[in-house]
C-alpha cells in the first residue's frame, strides 16, 4: 500500500468523526471504539496461556517469527521444510518478537484483516500477508495455507492481537511516517552514514554477523542489509520511503520513535545507500499493484508511472505524489477498464 499516505491501521479521525456524528443523530451505527494506542500497552504473556494444543501451536509460531531460519530456512536438514529462501528472521523487522510500536508489529493485525491491498489490488487474509513477506522479505516460497507452521504464525499473530477490537484503530501499527526531504536521495551521503552508525552491527559489506556458521541454520545476531542473504528487490523494506521510517525510528538498536538518532535527512541518505546495494531480484514485479492508482511512488519497478526509473527509486517523492494526486481519476478510470476487461472471476 502506499505509505506516503498514512498506514490504514492508523486510520485518520475523519472516520472517528464520521461515527461521533452518527452517534449524535441517533443512528444505529454506534459509538466507534477509541483508537488502541500499542505504545505503553501490556503485550499478552504467552506463559498465562493454559497448556494444551491451543498454546503449543501459540508458542510454534512465536518460535517461527524469532527463528524462522532453524525452522523453515534455506539450510534446515529436510528439504522439504525449506520455505524462507534467507536466513533472516520474521523479528529481524518485526522486532520485539512482532510487538513494537512502528516496527510493523503484529499486535491488532488479526483485528483488521481481511483487508484491502494495493499490492495485489484484491482482499488479503492474514494468510495472505504471511505469505507475501514469505516471497520477497524472506526471499521465499509460500507456506501451504493448510501446513502447521501456516496455522502457528496465524495463531500467534491472533494471540498478539488478543483484546483489540475488530476494526480497530491502532496507533503505533506499519511504519511511523517522517518527512521526506524534497530532493534526490544521496547514496554517497548515506554510505558515510552507513560507515559511522550501521557498519558496526551490519558488517562494512552489510552482510550481518552470522551466530554460526554457513549451512548451519543458526541465523543472525545482525542481520544482513543487502547481498545474497537478505531480503529481495520486491520487499516493503527495499521501498525508499518505507525503508527511511523504519530506520528512523528503529535504529541504530535501541532507538525508538521517540529517541530517533538519525536526522531525516541522514534517515533517507542512509536508507537510499542500503536500497542501492545489490539483492536477490523477484521476477515480474510489473504484476505489483496492478491498480496503478495506487502504485506506490517509492515502488522502484516498472512501469513508472509518474517519472523517471531513477525518481521512483531515490526521489524526489513529493513531486509525485503531487502528480499521483492529479492523475489519480484518470489511472483510476483506466485500471476500472482493465478490471472490466479481465475474466470475471475474482
Ligand atoms: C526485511 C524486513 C521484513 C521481514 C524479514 C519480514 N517482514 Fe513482514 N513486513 C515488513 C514490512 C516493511 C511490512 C509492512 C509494509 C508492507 O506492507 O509491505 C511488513 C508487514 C507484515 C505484516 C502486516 C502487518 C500490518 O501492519 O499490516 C505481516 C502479518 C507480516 N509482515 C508478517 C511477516 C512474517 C510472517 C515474516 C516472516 C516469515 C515477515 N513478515 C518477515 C518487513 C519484513
Ligand atoms: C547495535 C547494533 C546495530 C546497529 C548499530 C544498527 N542495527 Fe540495524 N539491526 C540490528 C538488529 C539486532 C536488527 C534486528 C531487529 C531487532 O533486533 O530489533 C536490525 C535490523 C535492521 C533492519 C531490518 C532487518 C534487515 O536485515 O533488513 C534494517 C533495515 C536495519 N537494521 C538498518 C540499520 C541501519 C540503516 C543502521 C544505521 C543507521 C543500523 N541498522 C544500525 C542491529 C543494529
Amino acid at each position: 500500500m502506499n505509505r506516503l499516505t498514512p498506514h490504514p491501521l492508523v486510520r485518520t479521525r475523519l472516520a472517528w468523526i464520521a461515527g461521533a456524528t452518527a452517534l449524535l443523530c441517533g443512528t444505529a451505527f454506534g459509538a466507534p471504539d477509541a483508537p488502541v494506542q500499542l505504545v505503553g500497552r501490556e503485550v499478552p504473556d504467552l506463559a498465562k496461556l493454559p497448556a494444551g494444543p491451543q498454546r503449543d501451536l501459540v508458542v510454534y509460531g512465536q518460535q517461527l517469527a524469532t527463528r524462522t531460519y532453524a525452522h523453515v530456512g534455506p539450510e534446515v536438514s529436510d528439504p522439504r521444510r525449506r520455505f524462507s529462501g534467507n536466513n533472516l528472521a520474521c523479528t529481524s523487522c518485526h522486532s520485539a518478537e512482532a510487538t513494537k510500536p512502528y516496527a510493523m508489529p503484529w499486535v491488532g493485525v488479526s483485528a483488521v484483516f481481511p483487508q484491502y491491498r494495493a499490492r495485489e489490488d484484491d482482499i488479503s487474509t492474514v494468510e495472505d500477508r504471511v505469505n507475501g513477506c514469505m516471497q520477497r522479505s524472506m526471499n521465499g516460497k509460500p507456506l501451504p495455507l493448510d501446513s502447521r507452521e501456516m496455522k502457528a504464525y496465524v495463531a500467534y499473530i491472533a494471540f498478539l492481537s488478543q483484546g483489540v477490537p475488530v476494526g480497530a484503530t491502532i496507533e503505533g501499527a506499519g511504519t511511523m511516517l517522517s518527512k521526506m526531504p524534497n530532493r534526490r536521495a544521496s547514496p554517497e551521503a548515506g554510505q558515510v552514514v552507513y560507515a559511522a552508525k550501521c557498519a558496526v552491527c551490519h558488517g562494512p559489506d552489510g552482510a550481518g554477523q552470522r551466530v554460526g556458521k554457513p549451512g548451519d541454520a543458526q541465523g543472525y545476531t545482525f542481520p544482513p542489509l543487502w547481498g545474497a542473504d537478505s531480503f529481495n528487490t520486491g520487499a516493503g523494506m527495499n521501498r525508499l520511503a518505507m525503508a527511511t521510517r523504519f530506520v528512523k525510528h528503529n535504529m541504530p538498536l535501541g532507538t525508538t520513535h521517540l529517541t530517533p538518532q538519525l536526522s531525516d535527512d541522514e534517515a533517507y541518505d542512509v536508507a537510499a545507500f542500503m536500497v542501492s546495494r545489490p539483492r536477490p531480484v523477484k521476477p515480474q514485479l510489473e504484476a505489483d499493484f496492478p491498480a496503478r492508482w495506487n502504485k506506490p511512488v517509492d515502488a522502484a519497478f516498472p512501469p513508472y508511472l509518474l517519472g523517471s526509473a531513477d525518481q521512483h527509486k531515490y526521489g524526489p517523492f513529493p513531486p509525485l505524489a503531487e502528480k499521483q494526486r492529479l492523475m489519480a481519476a484518470e489511472l483510476k478510470a483506466a485500471a476500472a477498464a482493465e478490471r472490466a476487461a479481465a475474466p470475471p472471476n475474482r
